[in-house]
């Protein structure tokens, strides 16, 4: 079949990578791609959130299929755009609909359906601009550290950990009176800090039935040892070691299957992934936050481990039949480094020569902020500009071999993270 992926960014090159080895898939475009995602596909210069080129694009190329990356096209309404349209509604759209989206789009409303599903989270509440000065006051009954989250999508940017209580009431005043966050912030979750370590499960489902695929960590802060500003990710692991058996079958009781039961319940069409952010306290997941899409660098890692044919699962996943489908995952460990231009993920530098791309070895190079120069040179173009992953049995290994890799790839500034996964081993 043909198909369509949408977004530009590390994970669609994965996605293009993974979905362009299928045989299944006849012909991939990327809309709008980047100079990774060329060499499994066609790239077209339409923004992954221009619905209206895009559904002229499937129905002039005979597309069957679009694959949804990133979330804005989600939480603006891409699935629903679709299934309004009688000459696309038969198109197998992956990704869930609006109101599925709301999982990221809206912090509000995830919280309120985790709480209204019984499944562990921190406790919080919820407060508007009109609602300033009961804000101040909740603050001023609860404990220090406290979490702030603007309701809306702020760019990985609308949460803000305050260690004083003070600290958290200017924060308020600045997010729902002064638009720090712009209309993300018009709404403000104030909640509890959840003390433990950090995990992601990502869920690929049809509504009703559900995949778990590989575990992950990310290492969202910029600097070594998990210092400094957060960033989209530096880098990532996958499986993640404390993963036991054990605490996975409590992330399946506790949270993968209610939330899905609580999308059925709610009559809310979900056809794609659920990336659940954990934080698991003294051996207890809770819920820290709801993706409605994969995550990135985590795509990079995640993805290139499943043995099995993404494009039939994807079908599945449109047909409603994924309880016929079984994961199969390489036994391998993979890790996964950014490589970053100097400045992010504040002002960056662009337009630097990239050396050495084609002497790495043992690993897969994927191109996020990347451009190619008319003479066939690539330079960078981004924050993050290539997320470079291997594999090994013993993770310890993968990571020491992304490691040699991202040392050969050079452009001037270029600055990735040496400790990715050394707090697991
Ligand atoms: P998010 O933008 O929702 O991914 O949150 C960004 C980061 O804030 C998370 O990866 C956590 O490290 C941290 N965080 C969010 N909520 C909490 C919480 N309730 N307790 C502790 N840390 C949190
Ligand atoms: N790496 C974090 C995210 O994709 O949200």
């Amino acid at each position: 079949m043909k198909i369509l992926l949408l977004g530009s960014g590390g994970r669609e090159h994965t996605f293009a990578y993974m979905i362009a080895k299928s045989a299944l898939c006849e012909k991939l475009f990327i809309a709008p791609g980047n100079t990774g995602t060329e060499k499994h596909g066609e790239n077209i210069s339409i923004a992954a959130t221009d619905f209206d080129a895009i559904a002229d694009f499937v129905l002039k190329n005979g597309i069957e299929m679009v694959v949804v990356g990133p979330e804005d096209p989600l939480v603006k309404g891409v699935y629903d755009y679709f299934l309004a349209d009688e000459k696309l509604k038969h198109v197998a759209v992956i990704g869930p609909s609006k109101a599925g989206a709301q999982l990221e789009g809206s912090k509000d409303f995830a919280k309120k359906f985790l709480q209204h599903y019984n499944i562990p989270t921190a406790k919080y509440a919820t407060f508007t601009s009109t609602q300033i000065e009961e804000a101040i006051k909740y603050v001023d009954d609860q404990n220090v550290p406290i979490v702030l989250k603007a309701d809306g999508l702020a760019a990985g940017k609308g949460v803000v950990i305050c260690e004083l209580k003070e600290e958290a009431k200017q924060e308020l005043r600045e997010m729902l009176t002064q638009q720090k966050f712009g209309a993300a912030g018009d709404k403000v979750v104030i909640e509890e800090f959840l003390k433990g370590i950090e995990m992601s499960v990502f869920i690929l489902t049809d509504g009703k039935n559900y995949l778990t695929l590989p575990t992950a960590k990310d290492y969202k802060r910029i600097g070594v040892g998990d210092t400094g500003l957060n960033t989209g990710g530096m880098g990532a692991i996958s499986p993640v070691p404390f993963a036991t058996d054990e605490l996975m079958k409590k992330v399946d009781e506790q949270i993968t299957k209610p939330t899905i039961a609580g999308l059925q319940q709610e009559k809310i069409i979900y056809k794609g992934f659920i990336y659940i952010g954990l934080m698991i306290v003294n051996g207890e997941p809770y819920v820290i936050e709801y993706n409605c899409r994969m995550g990135d660098p985590e795509t990079q890692a995640v993805l290139p481990r499943i043995k099995s044919d993404l494009v039939d699962l994807f079908i599945s996943v449109h047909k409603g039949n994924l309880n016929e489908k079984k994961l199969e995952v390489l036994p391998y460990a993979a890790a996964t480094v950014v490589l970053a231009s100097r400045g992010y993920p504040e002002k960056f530098e662009k337009e630097k020569l990239i050396s050495n791309l084609q002497q790495t070895n043992e690993c897969l190079v994927f191109h996020a902020g990347t451009r190619m120069r008319k003479n066939g040179d690539i330079e960078t173009n981004g924050g993050r500009v290539l997320a470079i992953t291997s594999f090994s049995r013993e993770l310890k290994d993968a990571v020491a071999i992304a490691i040699r890799n991202a040392e050969i790839i050079d452009f001037e500034g270029k600055y990735f993270r040496g400790d990715i996964g050394k707090d697991v081993f």
